[in-house]
């Protein structure tokens, strides 16, 4: 066996650099956790950008940078503005991201746009080249990287490469839109198992490689000439056990954050008031904006629960650099500033609103401290914030509202599902949440927690590393 290596656009550990000196950082985030048990000891690396293009990178820090990275087995892969602009802004997150989440209208095909995103992901694959071998196992992460399995396999065809995509795919109908539908295509066929979240995306994309590229799929394994690919769905989990005691801790050990003191006192002065969370990136897909309109809607289908629920909004910054994210952030200002103006009381703010990423900490603060999760996506591919939030509850109560477009609501049954787009259900769903008895909330719980405790986000990775292994074997009489 040789060793591991992991490519994904960005590290799983953030550099920031002060008065001269380096410091890398581990990320909070979903993938970053889910791989420890891949991306540990010494026989992997992890390649990806740094988060700082070359004009951001002080040259007489490359060294330390590189230094600081190796220390959490990572690797740089160097990207100018120019490059950043047309891959990361540009194709990845103004074609594919809007295109995969079903957003055509939001959607742009620039050719400038796709030669850069071929050109970065020729990079990320040359650096792949550079650092591995023959027997190595490669495992390269979602949509920013599609074309890369191809391009590796092409030097090195008989390294064992699994592709997993963390969005959505989207329905032949949608995907055929694409003007480089094909190539994208054929880059993922560069791997030898693709997983998805779920068994929808993965029939999307079978249904696409048929009638696109006319091959055979038989099942779930698509025929190559001299390779068959596996395709198959892979639900990613969370860290159960670091948000569950997390949130023990949290409620044990006496020493409260500020936040933490804020939210009690909160509790303190208007009893009996429900905490509504929800905590997303700011991004159109995630239906914020409709989100607030339905709480609005809620105020005023049941007028009785006005001063006796709280709406809290953690919208976390992203990819502001892209226009329809500075329009929606301007969106949901106004519409924060409205509603909070037109129904706001002495006692009473209906919605509280942090533009801003918080600490892991304050994070299980705001899951443990409030009653209902409503997280409403128009699209997602999983939403682990959802798992998050039930994790957390240690004591089982806590009702969770979720899209049924997310990824998630397939396995969370138990939830409350709605449909974003019905206001009527949600307010309905809002009021079943706030009067749900304890005994049925546990019961909910109780189900959830089993299944995501068992299905958590090591297990993901090892069935994808176990699958991409057998793969691997039954394709070597072929070669
Ligand atoms: N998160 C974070 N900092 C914050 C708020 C959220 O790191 O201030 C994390 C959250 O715990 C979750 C991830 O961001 O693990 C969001 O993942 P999700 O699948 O819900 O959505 P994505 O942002 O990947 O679309
Ligand atoms: C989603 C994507 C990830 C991405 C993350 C944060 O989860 O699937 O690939 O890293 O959002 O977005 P960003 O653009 O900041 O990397």
């Amino acid at each position: 066996m040789g060793k591991t290596i992991i490519i994904s656009n960005r590290l799983p550990v953030q550099l920031q650099i002060s008065n001269g000196t380096i410091d890398a950082i581990p990320s909070v985030g979903g993938l970053a956790t889910g791989m420890k048990s891949v991306h540990s000891g010494g026989e992997s690396l992890w390649v990806g950008w740094s988060g700082l293009t070359d004009e951001e990178t002080p040259a007489a820090l490359e060294n330390e940078i590189d230094v600081a990275l190796k220390k959490h087995g990572c690797a740089k892969i160097k990207l100018t503005e120019k490059e950043i602009e047309g891959f990361y802004f540009g194709f990845s997150n103004r074609t594919v991201w809007p295109l995969f989440h079903y957003f055509s209208e939001y959607t742009e095909f620039e050719l400038e746009f796709w030669n850069t995103y071929k050109a970065v992901n020729q990079k990320f694959a040359d650096a792949i080249i550079e650092k591995s071998h023959d027997n190595d196992t490669i495992w390269v992460h979602d949509y920013q990287l599609m074309l890369v399995p191809q391009m590796v396999r092409e030097k090195r065809p008989n390294t064992s490469i699994g592709f997993f995509l963390h969005i959505p795919f989207p329905s032949y109908e949608i995907f055929r839109t694409l003007p480089w539908r094909e190539e994208v295509l054929e880059g993922l066929l560069g791997s030898d198992l693709i997983g998805f979240h779920t068994y929808d995306y993965e029939r999307h994309f079978l249904s696409s490689v048929r009638r696109l590229l006319g091959l055979d799929v038989s099942f779930n394994d698509v025929y190559l000439e001299n390779r068959v690919i596996k395709v198959d769905s892979f639900p990613m989990g969370i860290d159960y056990k670091k948000f569950a005691s997390a949130a023990k801790k949290h409620d044990s050990n006496g020493k409260d954050s500020d936040l933490q003191i804020k939210l009690n006192s909160h509790k303190q002065s208007a009893p009996g008031t429900k905490l509504i969370l929800s905590i997303d990136r700011l991004d159109y897909s995630k239906g914020i904006a409709k989100r607030i309109n339905a709480f609005e809607y809620f105020l005023n289908k049941y007028p009785e629960y006005k001063e006796k629920v709280r709406l809290i909004i953690l919208a976390v910054p992203s990819r502001s650099n892209v226009p329809q994210y500075q329009l929606l952030k301007r969106e949901i200002d106004e519409l924060v500033g409205r509603i909070n103006g037109e129904l706001s009381t002495v006692n009473w703010t209906p919605i509280w609103y942090f533009y801003r990423s918080l600490p892991f900490e304050n994070l299980i603060d705001l899951y443990t401290s409030s009653d209902i999760a409503w997280l409403t996506p128009l699209r997602d591919g999983m939403n682990l914030v959802a798992k998050e939030y039930i994790a957390t509850r240690t004591d089982k109560t806590g009702v969770l509202i979720l899209s049924e477009m997310a990824g998630s609501a397939n396995e969370m049954n138990e939830a409350l599902l709605i449909n974003p787009n019905n206001f009527e259900e949600q307010a309905d769903t809002l009021k079943t949440a706030i009067t749900m008895p304890e005994e049925e909330q546990i019961s909910r719980n109780t189900f959830l927690q089993k299944r995501l405790e068992r299905y958590n986000v090591e297990v993901w990775a090892n069935e994808f590393m176990g699958a991409l292994n057998r793969k691997s074997e039954e394709n070597e009489p072929f070669i």
